[in-house]
């Protein structure tokens, strides 16, 4: 009997959604089922289990094994369950002699092809080749293995990750399936016909060289051991499971963590999971060796100057020395010279302890986050428009979508399993709009791609915005109902004068952004006028010196389409780190407390200061690159920078890297010796995603818990540390488990009001807001009015960059990320996804390449205003001529020596996606890389001579 209410039961095929119910009778039994429901579905409904071997219900029923065979009065022959609907009265029979003959028969077939190697199998107890042989009551083969098989077929094991052996292949076509209508990849194929028919990755000779991008869904859906993870085959079935969530990217996908007693043996995307329904992406699937690497530091170590060997420490003389040095220099520059970086890969709670410490210990309000470098923007925004500073919608929403505009962002790489849901949309016949400078997979991929790509000149996000509304306004596609009952009027007539003015006419703007009017003018009528209109953003918009600006551009559109406020609209950002939303909600910025109230607001700080029992400075503190410039003026002197690694994420490194030098302790909590920490005087060790309890926020506000499946290797998680630090100073915090931080983040936060574990275990997951309002979470926002009541239509002059091309620096340098690799690269450079990306590359089109004399593949030298540094070249046609493009994953390849500290005007965001600079042919690496060598090299010996000592000797 299966137990229908166990989420990973599989039921064979997907359920429907109908209100209409249909009554039937199976084995005697009554059931009401949704019509369009499979036959073999209302029977597992009902516990009663019919052998099946193609269908899982993940996928779509296709009828190929014939081992679902039922009886149906009526019905001649023996129907396949998996492929027939129920009807209203229908009369099922599941288990009948002769359907158990057939079904052997069946089976018999199968088995006499598929080697007999059960015991030593990696399956073994766990294939479903093996539980439906066991079902069906087979206990013989009558035709041998001697005839035609397929038993000596040679493993593929090309993919780092998972092995292909063909001899155990029922050529059931699930994994086919799973690469189409799952992951939207399209590279498997069933080639040859009948007995000849084999499974085959398209584009190369084996998985690593195909058009695989090893996603893992076909390996999840497989019944028999035929595509199978390594780390399986290596450490055998797993035997317990924690659900927890993937510390990668914004989507924040659910996996059920399978265990044998402390080690992780594979991460399965969890089919109960809100944002991600059971499908995965490499990292997360694949790409957690990172945590048990032999790079993790272990031990806190200190130091008194950046030329001295490292000294290991216990966790309390590392603390007590942090916090004597805060102290001192705060005693000698003032309470304002020390200041936190909270992070976004940590957890919810990790990152309010560390704001909270800043406000308390410190005494000030300089803290920050890695959001200032990517979605500041974002809430300044989105707060500006529609009053909250986070996303309207689920992921699911865009299921709901006729038309999705991606604009500066790259969800197939990014997000990739949003990237799969939105193709999958897309599929169904939703259109696409792409606003893009390149040419990003979404706008061509197999049976998927953009109606319209409008390759922008980088900088150009505002005009082009203007120039849609433009039309919108002009050609009356306007929302007028919605825009009059929704939003403030004055307001948008002030916006609607400005965008109608012809200098911001397509035909003005066009030459501006490099697209022809008419191209714009196509966008905008199918955004307007084409249903459900959504928008997917990313940090192609905010990265700017007007991202703040495009994202209103964003919500006026939205507000003037009335394309907000339910189901397949929306106005959406990707955001990036697993939990850049949450450190922003947790209060990080300098100027918000928790839930974005302003620190100057008396009656919120009140509050806090009751609760936490001192008294808050009532003005913003430093942000990021506020801290730096005050570093190098001498009057910001210590860092606490927590899983930050702003010496490679933050632009211009040598600016960076100077004002760190210029400190006098930089405190640096991490899992590795990242290249902030090499600048560090106190390396206090982190704690990775599965060394703790907590929870992530993910880009649709969805909080999920993160559950603790092995201990610290450090002795603590990040927020015990943070704990620890904070009594050092003298400031008392006496958590005994992170639910506790959670419930005083509730008690404070009126978004978060009803959070806490014991509701998130109950729903899976939570949406913020979820409070008395909004009990079970808020999936959609803006239904019935906006957050801030009317929505308010801002003015968004375009005002184009001060990084402008000129003979000496005649490209523009846009930047972005890959797939198999994360951020700052410093897990997943530690995985084999280093098989696909194993160093950053600059792209650059052929025209630009010929006229440089540039081949694929070449040493080039890359120059800004700002600094050098030498890649390859990748001589590609996705960039325009005039534009080059490069990842950041690699800190050797200096993408950000490269940027500049120009930045958004309203939060400092930098703008990376926007650098002037020339690229020559060149034979040797660049002074700046040779710098870096020498110094990392210097660093790497330190650490490696570090010395452990019962007593420290650094103290002053
Ligand atoms: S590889 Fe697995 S899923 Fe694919 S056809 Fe063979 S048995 Fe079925
Ligand atoms: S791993 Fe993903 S992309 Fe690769 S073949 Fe399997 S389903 Fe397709
Ligand atoms: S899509 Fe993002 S959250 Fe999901 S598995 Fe991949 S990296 Fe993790
Ligand atoms: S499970 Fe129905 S035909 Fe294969």
């Amino acid at each position: 009997m299966i137990n229908y209410f166990d989420p990973q039961t599989d039921l064979g095929t997907p359920a429907r959604d109908s209100d209409v119910q249909v009554s039937l009778n199976i084995d005697g039994r009554s059931i009401s089922v949704p019509a369009g429901t499979s036959v073999m579905r209302a029977a597992a409904m009902l516990g009663t289990s019919i052998p099946k071997l193609c269908a899982t219900d993940s996928l779509e029923a296709f009828g190929s094994c014939r081992m679902c065979m039922v009886e149906i009065d009526g019905m001649r022959g023996y129907p396949a369950s998996c492929t027939t609907p129920v009807s209203e009265g229908m009369v099922v029979r599941t288990q009948t002699p002769r359907l158990a003959d057939l079904r052997r028969n069946v089976m018999e077939l199968y088995i006499s092809d598929h080697p007999l190697d059960c015991l030593t199998c990696s399956a073994n107890g766990n294939c479903e080749l093996q539980t439906v042989a066991g079902q069906v009551g087979l206990r013989e083969v009558r035709y041998g293995y001697d005839g035609a098989n397929h038993l000596t077929e040679k493993k593929d094991t090309s993919n780092p990750y998972f092995d292909y052996e063909p001899s155990k292949c029922i050529v059931c076509s699930r994994c086919v399936r799973a690469c189409e209508d799952i992951q939207g990849t399209f590279a498997l194929t069933i080639t040859g016909r009948g007995f000849e028919s084999r499974v085959a990755a398209a584009g190369g000779d084996n998985f690593l060289a195909s058009e695989c991008v090893s996603c893992g869904a076909c390996v999840q859906a497989c019944p028999t051991a035929t595509l199978t993870e390594k780390s399986l085959v290596q450490l055998g079935q797993p035997e317990r499971a924690v659900i927890t969530t993937c510390a990668y990217c914004g989507v924040g996908c659910s996996f059920r963590a399978e265990m044998k007693g402390d080690q992780l043996v594979r991460m399965v995307p969890d089919k109960n999971g809100g944002a991600n329904h059971g499908h995965a992406c490499v990292k997360g699937r694949f790409a957690w060796g990172y945590a048990t690497h032999p790079d993790r530091i272990t031990k806190p170590m200190i130091r008194k100057r950046l030329e001295d060997p490292w000294q290991e420490v216990s966790w309390d003389e590392a603390v007590t020395y942090a916090a004597s040095e805060f102290r001192r220099i705060q005693l000698k520059y003032g309470r304002d010279s020390i200041g936190g970086i909270t992070s976004s890969r940590c957890t919810n709670e990790e990152a309010y302890l560390v704001q909270k410490l800043v406000r308390t210990a410190f005494g000030n309000n300089n803290v920050d986050t890695c959001a200032r470098v990517c979605h500041s923007p974002t809430g300044y925004g989105l707060k500006q428009t529609l009053g909250e500073s986070a996303g309207t919608q689920s992921f699911d929403s865009v299921m709901q979508a006729d038309v999705i505009l991606v604009i500066g962002a790259n969800p197939t790489d990014a997000h990739p399993v949003f990237g799969s849901q939105l193709k999958r949309r897309l599929r169904q016949g939703a259109r696409l709009i792409v606003i893009d400078p390149r040419r990003i997979d979404l706008v061509d991929s197999p049976h998927a791609r953009a109606e319209l790509h409008l390759q922008l000149r980088p900088g150009t996000n505002v005009a082009m915005l203007n120039a849609l509304a433009h039309v919108i306004v002009s050609e009356g596609l306007l929302a007028q109902p919605f825009i009059d009952a929704r939003c403030e009027t004055e307001d948008f007539a002030r916006w609607r004068d400005f965008v109608s003015l012809p200098e911001n006419a397509p035909e003005a703007l066009g030459p501006v952004c490099g697209v022809p009017a008419e191209q714009i003018r196509a966008a905008a009528r199918l955004y307007a006028t084409g249903g459900n209109a959504a928008i997917y953003y990313g940090l192609g918009v905010t990265e700017h010196s007007q991202g703040s600006t495009a994202v209103m551009g964003i919500a006026n559109l939205a507000m003037a389409t009335g394309n907000i406020g339910r189901e397949g609209v929306g106005v959406n950002p990707l955001r990036g780190q697993n939990n850049v939303q949450g450190s922003c909600d947790m209060g990080s910025f300098p100027h918000e407390l928790p839930g974005y109230r302003h620190i100057s607001n008396e009656g919120v700080r009140a509050e806090f200061e009751q609760a936490w029992g001192v008294t808050l400075q009532p003005d913003p503190g430093l942000r990021i690159p506020n801290m730096f410039e005050a570093a190098l003026d001498g009057s910001f002197k210590a860092l606490y920078c927590q899983g930050e690694d702003i010496a490679q994420s933050d632009p211009n490194t040598q600016h960076v890297t100077a004002a760190l030098r210029a400190m006098e302790c930089v405190v640096v909590q991490d899992i590795f010796l990242n290249e902030t920490a090499k600048f560090a005087h106190v390396f206090l060790p982190g704690s990775s995603f599965l060394e703790k309890d907590g929870t992530f926020t993910n880009a649709e506000r969805r909080i999920s818990r993160v559950r603790k499946v092995m201990e610290p290797l450090a002795g603590k998680a990040d927020w015990e540390a943070t704990v620890a630090l904070a009594n050092a100073l003298g400031y008392p915090m006496d958590y005994r488990h992170p639910s506790e931080i959670m419930d005083e983040i509730a008690r404070l936060t009126p978004s978060f009001h009803r959070v806490s574990y014991a509701e998130i275990d109950r729903h899976g997951s939570l949406q913020w807001p979820c409070n008395e309002a909004a009990p079970d979470g808020t999936p959609t926002m803006h239904i019935d009015q906006f957050v801030r009541g009317k929505g308010r239509f801002m003015l968004t002059g375009y005002v184009p960059t001060d990084e402008r091309v000129n003979s000496r620096y005649p490209l523009l340098l846009t930047t972005g990320r890959i797939l198999s690799q994360y951020n700052v690269g410093a897990q997943t450079r530690r995985t084999s996804n280093t098989a696909w990306h194993d160093a950053d590359r600059l792209e650059i089109h052929p025209d630009d390449a010929e006229s440089r004399g540039i081949q694929d593949g070449d040493w080039v030298g890359i120059g800004s205003r700002a600094g050098q540094t030498v890649l390859r070249a990748k001589v590609s046609t996705r960039v325009a001529p005039g534009v080059v493009y490069t990842t950041f994953h690699f800190p050797e390849s200096g993408a950000n020596v490269i940027t500049t500290d120009n930045s958004d005007w309203a939060t400092n965001c930098p703008e990376y996606k926007v650098t002037a600079v020339e690229v020559v042919k060149v034979f040797h690496p660049s002074q700046w890389q040779k710098r870096y060598q020498d110094f990392s090299d210097e660093q790497q010996r330190l650490l490696k001579e570090r010395r452990t000592q019962e007593k420290a000797e650094v103290r002053r």
